[in-house]
């Protein structure tokens, strides 16, 4: 497994590693791929996501991401972004970091500043508020933006959810259960896409050193190989010769 000799050894309390960036990008995939190159390591890692993450984070996650649920108001949305995150921390993140564990989380409250505060204009001030009041302030030790041209990126992310959801569709005139489609924030338009990339720009400008924006412009394995190295030399992990 690529990258097992980088990442030797971590030290015993947990670490808690958030990726970052526009739909799109390739986050789950990088996630995934550093979940395997730890664990090939040793490392006991857990994979997990918001929206989601848990049942009930689940359920939220439905209600925000299907282009069914129509005229949410923006306070709506980022507070249940924020319910379904603070029972993430409660019966997911915080027990897993408690057992030294490595959470990779895809997305996190990072997201919300980016989406709300600058998507929607709700502004910085009252996510990172709210972050204190329902999530206890929690911190990534680490985290990894990946970063690419948003229209590139949107563009891909819309194809797809419209292949998943056409399957979905597919399915349900079978006569299979119809699953939900993920499409709201994709039928957002450039000028709100471009004011989230500008977010995220502007929380990594602000906290370098939690924050590393990585090249995802590449293939799968220079980002993956780029990833490595910034795990490496940030959260202090020996490397081998
Ligand atoms: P995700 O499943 O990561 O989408 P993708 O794989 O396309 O990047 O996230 C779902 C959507 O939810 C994404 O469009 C961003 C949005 N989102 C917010 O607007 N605020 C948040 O706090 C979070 C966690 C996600």
């Amino acid at each position: 497994m690529p990258g097992a000799d980088i990442i030797s050894t971590m030290s015993r309390r947990g670490k808690f590693i958030t990726f970052e960036g526009l739909d799109g990008t390739g986050k789950s995939t990088q996630l995934r791929k550093l979940a395997g190159s730890l664990r090939a390591a040793g490392h006991k890692v857990v994979e997990t996501r918001e929206p989601g993450g848990t049942a009930t984070g689940e359920k939220i996650r439905r209600v925000l991401l299907d282009s069914a649920t129509q005229g949410l108001s923006p306070s709506a949305e980022m507070a249940l972004m924020f319910a379904s995150r603070a029972q993430h921390i409660a019966q997911v993140i915080q027990p897993a970091l408690d057992h030294g564990q490595i959470v990779l989380c895809d997305r996190f409250t990072d997201s919300t500043e980016a989406y709300q505060g600058y998507g929607r204009k709700l502004g910085s001030e009252d996510v990172l508020n709210l972050h204190r009041i329902l999530c206890g302030d929690l911190q990534p030790d680490l985290t990894i933006l990946l970063d690419s041209d948003p229209a590139m990126s949107v563009g891909r992310a819309k194809r797809r959810n419209q292949r998943a959801s056409d399957r979905a569709n597919n399915n349900s005139r079978k006569g299979a259960s119809k699953h939900a489609d993920e499409n709201r924030f994709e039928q957002q338009n450039r000028a709100f896409f471009a004011r989230v990339h500008e977010g995220y720009l502007a929380i990594a400008a602000r906290e370098p050193q939690r924050v590393v924006a990585v090249d995802a412009s590449g293939t799968p394995a220079q980002t993956h190989r780029r990833i490595l190295d910034v795990v490496g030399q940030k959260l202090k992990v020996a490397r081998s010769a």
